[in-house]
């Protein structure tokens, strides 16, 4: 069950003396909690916004503490990349460790997409595009996400995409530089690879990518490639490629945007898209548009409120663009199962 951590007096105390701030929980995952803070740094009055992540030791099992916990913070500590979120300090008070970083004041993807719907493709271009050279500067420190999802992906103020939660994240070469193959099905079931769905040892790289495509299916259509509820009916679906584009969304996507979506949710591993690849695909390729566009227009024209703060390009004749906003989509509860080293 999900742990709910909040601050305790004596805690919030002793962050205070050291300029942190602790505010209100803005998330909740299986063995933290996450916070808003704000930390006013000695030498000056000038605040900043962070999101502190809060883990209780006491409460989290020792697979957890012993595997995971030590690599996300030795993973956290050694990444430094734009679209990747950054770490700020790490404090440790008692069995409670507080990781501060970096305010994503856009929030997650999933509760982006929940609001607003599909994403139009040319804002869905510069998002993967980011991520996808967010996972490449990982992947170049041979460090395997294992957990991309939606809600794992963090929008910056300028709507820039920050990739977090190293939770499952691991090292995927040994010291002397092998490859070493994943044997922890770790993830959400809805965003595996059909290898990692299966429970054969998996290269953990390529099943980033899959993920990924997951990620780009739902930013393009606003809803889920596969249902997650049955594994085997999944796995299957997974292998037989039993999956539709939803049909408000076909006839208008690109057939190139398409086109990689199916390259990226290819089963047969020897198929399918490499991460380099996808970067110089004709759909991902850098053109003009290097920002983000939501970012841009955002910033350069008032934002209306009168739809509860969703971007004025949203808006079209006082409705929701395209009105595809799918309040359905849940968060990705089913996990694989994780008794594997
Ligand atoms: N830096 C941040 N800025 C804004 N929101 C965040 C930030 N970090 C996490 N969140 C929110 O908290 C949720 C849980 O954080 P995450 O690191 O994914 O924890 P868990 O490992 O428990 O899933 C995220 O899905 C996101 O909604
Ligand atoms: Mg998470």
């Amino acid at each position: 069950m999900a742990a709910r951590l909040s601050p305790r007096n004596s805690e919030v105390n002793a962050l205070e003396q050291r300029g942190y701030l602790i505010g209100k929980k803005i998330g909740q995952g299986s063995y933290a909690t996450v916070h808003l803070a704000d930390y006013v740094d000695s030498s000056g009055p000038k605040k900043m916004r962070l999101a502190c992540k809060i883990f209780d030791k006491e409460k989290a099992p020792k697979d957890f503490l012993e595997k995971f916990f030590p690599r996300e913070l030795e993973i956290l500590t050694k990444i430094e990349n734009p679209h990747i979120i950054q770490v700020h300090s790490i404090l440790q008070r008692g069995p409670r460790v507080f990781i501060f970083m970096r305010y994503a004041d856009n929030g997650d993807l999933l509760d982006f997409i929940k609001r607003n719907g599909v994403i139009p493709e040319s804002q869905a271009k510069i998002w993967f595009r980011q991520m996808a050279s967010g996972l490449h500067y990982l992947h170049s420190k041979n460090v395997a996400h294992r957990d991309l999802k939606c809600e794992n992906i963090l929008l910056s103020r300028k709507f820039n995409v920050k990739l977090a939660d190293f939770g499952f994240a691991r090292f995927c070469v040994d010291t002397e530089g092998r490859r070493i193959l994943s044997q922890t099905y770790c993830g959400s079931a809805a965003y595996a690879a059909p290898e990692v769905v299966s429970g054969k040892p998996y290269n953990p790289k390529l099943s980033d990518v899959w993920s990924l495509g997951i990620i780009l299916f739902i930013m393009l259509n606003a809803s889920m490639p596969f249902d997650d509820s049955n594994l085997r009916k999944l796995l299957k679906d997974q292998m037989t490629k039993n999956w539709v584009f939803r049909s408000r969304v076909r006839d208008t996507l690109s057939s190139s945007a398409k086109n990689l979506v199916r390259h990226l949710l290819e089963p047969d591993l020897t198929l399918r898209m490499t991460l380099d690849r996808s970067l110089q695909h004709d759909w991902t390729k850098v053109r003009k548009d290097r920002s983000s566009l939501l970012g841009r227009l955002v910033h350069s024209a008032p934002q209306t409120t009168r739809h509860g703060g969703i971007p004025a390009q949203y808006i079209e004749n006082g409705q929701i663009a395209g009105d595809y906003a799918n309040p359905e989509m849940k968060k990705s509860e089913m996990r694989i199962s994780m008794d594997k080293t």
